[in-house]
């Protein structure tokens, strides 16, 4: 019989020392909660595939926003629905655009609580892409392509916007080349030098984003989004996009979405020294939720082990729309 002395289970013993000799805690000062924000008035509405996660117009915030503050949740990130939508995005800049208007109520009701601000023009295109288009015929078919530098003069514009209405850290995430150069140089010039650019420096083009394209209704109405954001199959290129991300100032990197990307966050952390932003983005969401709805899976323990994994892997902070169910159930002894 081969006689080993090492005894792994002498560490697992009990409760108090498998909490003592854990290398990786969750902490709801670590969170991000999304939250999507829209006109009129008396609207909480459920987004059909994000059981629990809801479209609030402004007047219907304060509840939730409450909720967020007093479970220690720091920060939310901002998307908008607008009311109206034109080619070149023309509300995701409005001074009196959605997400500026909640930006403002927020900063006024509860001024320590961080606000990101999403700064992206699908929610506000008509055609749903994340910049200007070329838009063409080819066999009868509606094509475009995206213009990338013509695109980053509104994002720039987008950004100061929201820098102007109160926000605290600017999240572009349209994925155009250049894209924190420009808008590091907007935000300076507009005097706004102090505000931080959590770029979406890894963005793959997911199918994870599916429930997201419903709740921000931003689906694109042509083609899709395979020439500005990565191919899944690719974890090299996401060192070049960092990359540049960090030589054009950004002052964290982010890997979306996170669950089908552990490895790449960890290279990410280990090549480079910003803050890592994991982005348990909707569809991740979406599938654990449908098989608790079943039965299927225990829903607490899923969503701890699964935003532990993204820890484990190297994030500093995970963007989650289970934020504030995490953050509950780390309260009543989720730490266990
Ligand atoms: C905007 C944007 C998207 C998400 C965040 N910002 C959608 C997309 O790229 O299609 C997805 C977030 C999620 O799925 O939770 N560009």
């Amino acid at each position: 019989m081969i006689q080993s002395f090492a005894r792994h289970r002498r560490l697992r013993q009990s409760a108090a020392l498998r909490s003592m000799v854990r290398e990786t805690w969750l902490n709801p000062a670590d969170f991000i909660q999304p939250i999507y924000v829209t006109y009129g008035e008396g609207v909480k509405q459920e987004i059909k595939s994000m059981p629990g996660v809801y479209r609030f117009s402004l007047d219907q915030l304060g509840p939730e926003l409450q909720e967020i503050h007093s479970l220690g949740i720091p920060a939310v990130l901002l998307f908008g629905i607008p009311d109206t939508k034109d080619d070149v995005g023309s509300s995701a800049y409005d001074e009196h655009g959605i997400v500026q208007e909640a930006t403002r109520l927020i900063k006024a009701q509860y001024p320590d609580l961080l606000v990101v601000a999403d700064t992206c023009l699908c929610e506000f295109t008509d055609h749903g892409h994340c910049g200007m288009v070329h838009t063409y015929e080819q066999d009868g078919v509606l094509c475009g392509d995206v213009l990338n530098d013509e695109s980053l003069e509104l994002l720039i514009k987008t950004a100061v916007s929201q820098a102007e209405a109160g926000a605290d850290i600017i999240a572009p995430s349209n994925m155009m080349d250049g894209f924190v150069q420009a808008i590091r140089h907007g935000l300076d010039e507009a005097g706004f030098t102090h505000i931080p650019i959590m770029s979406y420096s890894v963005k793959y083009a997911s199918a994870f984003y599916g429930p997201f394209r419903e709740a921000a209704d931003s689906a694109p109405q042509f083609g899709d989004r395979k020439s500005y954001q990565m191919d899944p199959a690719n974890a090299r290129e996401a060192l070049r996009e960092a990359e540049s991300d960090v030589l054009e100032g950004a002052d964290m990197l982010m890997v979306k979405p996170s669950l089908s990307y552990l490895d790449v966050m960890r290279t990410i952390k280990d090549q480079f020294d910003l803050p890592l932003v994991a982005y348990n983005v909707s569809g991740e969401y979406a599938m654990v939720k449908a098989a608790a709805l079943q039965g299927w899976i225990d829903e607490r323990a899923t969503v701890l082990e699964i935003l532990t994994s993204m820890k484990r892997a190297g994030a500093d902070m995970i963007i989650t729309y289970s934020a504030k169910d995490a953050a509950k159930w780390l309260a009543d002894g989720g730490k266990k």
